[in-house]
């Protein structure tokens, strides 16, 4: 059996960063299945069609060919032969996949894939529900937040440095929106998995952070 890590966990806890490293550490590779609602959303925008539609996102996601591979240990997302990962990650995008991914249709179809992928290889696995539904009987689970003021400090110091000047305030409801969506749908809210370890970063470094979940997994798997 591969060895699985589900880290679960809100926007912005950085539950991408602090996976890509703890990967690293542990030699394994970062499955981010925020990743492949992104491309599903993506799709959506380009058919033109509005996220809030279930039946028409849907009918997209049927025919929608999300791809997961892996480049030198980095994880590439694609839509058919298109590689999309560099385009996923605009506000549009984010703002899509939070509608996209509430639709059950949806939701099946990328569970029934992340599934196969986390038999193919030891993976830490990033999202929403690894813990409370992809992976329910996966040896690890981690639940990484911090407080939603830190997580839009984090956020908006972020895209400061890439030249954006959104308002803190702007990123906090923002962020805050996200949050009450990924929250409070009907189909695999997020939510803490009882068996699952909380790790708040709030006032932790990354360092402490990825220092932190190493040693839950050494716990479990050995050195
Ligand atoms: O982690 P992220 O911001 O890249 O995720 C994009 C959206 O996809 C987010 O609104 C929540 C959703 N998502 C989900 O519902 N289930 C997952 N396993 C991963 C992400």
């Amino acid at each position: 059996m591969p060895m699985n890590i589900a880290i679960d966990g809100p926007v912005g806890a950085g539950k991408s960063s602090i996976a890509d490293l703890v990967a690293e550490r542990l030699h394994i590779l970062h499955l981010d299945t925020g990743a492949m609602y992104r491309a599903v959303a993506l799709d959506v925008l380009r058919s033109g069609i509005d996220p809030r539609d279930g039946e028409a996102v849907a009918g997209v996601c049927e025919e929608a060919d999300v791809r997961v591979r892996y480049e030198n240990g980095a994880q590439r997302t694609l839509l058919g032969d298109e590689d999309v990962t560099g385009l996923i990650r605009t506000k549009e995008v984010s703002a899509a996949a939070s509608h996209v991914s509430k639709w059950p249709a949806v939701r099946r179809r990328m569970v029934r894939a992340q599934r196969e992928l986390a038999k193919t290889a030891d993976m830490l696995i990033d999202g929403r529900d690894i813990g409370t539904n992809v992976l329910v009987d996966a040896p690890v689970k981690i639940y990484l937040t911090a407080t939603p003021e830190e997580r839009a400090r984090r956020r908006y110091m972020q895209q400061m440095e890439k030249g954006d000047t959104t308002p803190y305030e702007q990123v906090l409801s923002a962020l805050n929106e996200r949050d009450s969506q990924d929250m409070n749908r009907e189909t695999d809210p997020l939510r803490q998995a009882e068996d699952a370890v909380l790790v708040d970063s709030t006032r932790m470094t990354p360092e402490q952070v990825v220092d932190a979940i190493v040693a839950i997994v050494e716990e479990v798997y050995g050195k």
